[in-house]
C-alpha cells in the first residue's frame, strides 16, 4: 500500500492528472471513502490527465457517466444509491472485460457497494486527515503500475 497526502484539492486532482495520464484501458480505480473525501475531484482530475475537456460532475443519479473525448473512454461510475444486490444487476464486469463497451478507465465511486471485484484494480480509500486535508490509501492489485513508485 502506498499513502499519499494530499494537502489541498489541488494535490488531489494532481494525483487524478498522473493517474490519467499513466492508466491503460482495462484499469478499474476503485474509490473509497466518506461523503466528501475527494472521490470525485480525484476523477475529474483522471479526466484532465486523458485530455476530456467536457466537465466531470458526480453520476449519483445517473449511476454511470461515459466520457469518449479523451485518450481512452472513461466510465465513470457511483454506487452510492445502491444496495450490493442491486449492483450485481448493472453487469459492470461488461466494463472492465470491454465486453459490448470499447475499452476504457472505470472509475468507481462508493466501491464498498461491490459484491465482487474484477482480478484487477486499483484501491484507492480517501480519508479526511488533519487540518482539513485528506489523505490517499493506494492498494495495486495485480495491475502492477510502475507510475505509483514515483509517490514512494
Ligand atoms: N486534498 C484535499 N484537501 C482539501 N479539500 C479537498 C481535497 N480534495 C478534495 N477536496 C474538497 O472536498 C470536497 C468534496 O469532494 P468530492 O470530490 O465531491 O468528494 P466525494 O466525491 O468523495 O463525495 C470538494 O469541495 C473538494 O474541493
Ligand atoms: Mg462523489
Amino acid at each position: 500500500m502506498t499513502t499519499i497526502f494530499l494537502p489541498d484539492i489541488k494535490a488531489t486532482q494532481q494525483l487524478g492528472i498522473i493517474l490519467g495520464e499513466n492508466l491503460n484501458a482495462g484499469n478499474v480505480i476503485l474509490l473509497e471513502g466518506d461523503l466528501g473525501a475527494g472521490k470525485t475531484t480525484l476523477v475529474q482530475g483522471i479526466g484532465q490527465g486523458l485530455g476530456i475537456t467536457e466537465s466531470i460532475v458526480s453520476p449519483t443519479f445517473t449511476l454511470i457517466n461515459e466520457y469518449t473525448e479523451g485518450r481512452i473512454p472513461l466510465y465513470h461510475l457511483d454506487l452510492y444509491r445502491l444496495e450490493p444486490q442491486e449492483v450485481t444487476g448493472l453487469n459492470l464486469e461488461s466494463y472492465w472485460e470491454g465486453i459490448e463497451v470499447t475499452p476504457g478507465i472505470v472509475a468507481i465511486e462508493w466501491a464498498e457497494r461491490m459484491p465482487y471485484l474484477p482480478d484487477s484494480y486499483l484501491k484507492v480509500c480517501l480519508t479526511h486527515a488533519e487540518n482539513g486535508t485528506r489523505q490517499a490509501d493506494i492498494t495495486d492489485v495485480n495491475c502492477e503500475l510502475s507510475i505509483l513508485s514515483i509517490y514512494i
